[in-house]
């Protein structure tokens, strides 16, 4: 990896860990604006933090170009670098004070994705990875767990929830698995979802519909975890289009596709 890449990643973690304290602020004055579509909100932190992680971000890298969930105009398209941010994964729990939000981010570079970043101020977890070189909470190494078996996963699942037309097909999927699983959770943020695959948390987790900056920056996590993330046919996410996403250890991957049908 290139010096300049290099730098400006770890600076990309420390401009992160900074903005991550506008969400813990947020515990004591949560003011919504309301978006387009059922229960899909936006507050004043979600512009906030996007709006001083895009100003430095794009400084970090020449020729960087940013895709940003609260853009009104984004420009789907992957350049040299290009940085893919979700200034507030799990919107609804910051706003009703529910302790499990994260910023998300991806760095792909020249169509590779390179790197992961993903900070819970609430627990201070720090998810870092950089291709080829392992995943990290803060700082320490991590990995997903080794098991085999569809009958002794604990998976999670994503409701989809701005797009209710698919919630029939969501809830059917999901009681199916249910059947064959030990359990399953409902977080309220996509990429810790993904991030709690990578740490060994959980064995897999699936949605039918996420936007590449729900999945990106956490996606690069676990594969540096030794997981697997894909859509709901095994191929590999483009990190400019919506899709469905199945993150898994790798191990249970075609059983929970099987199992989902
Ligand atoms: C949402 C969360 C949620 C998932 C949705 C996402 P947002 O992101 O990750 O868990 O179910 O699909 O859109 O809107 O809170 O950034
Ligand atoms: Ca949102
Ligand atoms: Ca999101
Ligand atoms: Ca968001």
């Amino acid at each position: 990896m290139s010096n300049i890449l290099e730098t400006a990643i770890n600076d990309a973690v420390e401009m992160v860990r900074e903005a991550g304290e506008l969400l813990l602020q947020s515990m004591d004055d949560k003011k919504v604006i309301t978006k387009n579509g059922t229960a899909n909100f936006v507050t004043e932190i979600d512009l906030k933090v996007q709006e001083i992680l895009f100003g430095k971000l794009i400084n970090l890298l020449p020729d960087s170009n940013i895709i940003a969930e609260e853009t009104a105009d984004n420009n789907f398209a992957l350049g040299k670098y290009t940085w893919i941010l979700d200034p507030v994964d799990g919107t609804t729990n910051l706003m009703y004070g529910y302790k499990c939000s994260a910023i998300a981010l991806g760095l792909v570079v020249e169509g590779v994705p390179y790197a992961g970043i993903v900070y819970n101020p609430f627990l201070n977890e720090m998810y870092t990875a950089k291709k080829g070189q392992g995943a990290f909470i803060n700082g320490n190494p991590i990995g997903v767990t080794s098991n085999e078996s569809l009958s002794s996963s604990l998976l999670a699942f994503g409701t989809s929830p701005y797009d209710r037309g698919k919630a029939d097909e969501t809830f059917r999927i999901t009681k199916n698995v249910f059947g064959k699983c030990r359990d399953i959770r409902r977080s309220g943020s996509a990429a810790l979802d993904i991030c709690n695959v990578a740490a060994g948390r959980t064995d897999g987790y699936f949605e039918m519909e996420l936007q590449p900056w729900d999945y990106a920056g956490a996606s690069i996590i676990l594969k540096e975890a030794g997981g697997r993330i894909t859509d709901w046919q095994g191929k590999d996410l483009t990190y400019i289009l919506k899709s469905p996403a199945i993150a898994t250890n790798g191990l249970i991957h075609e059983e929970l596709i099987e199992a989902m049908k």
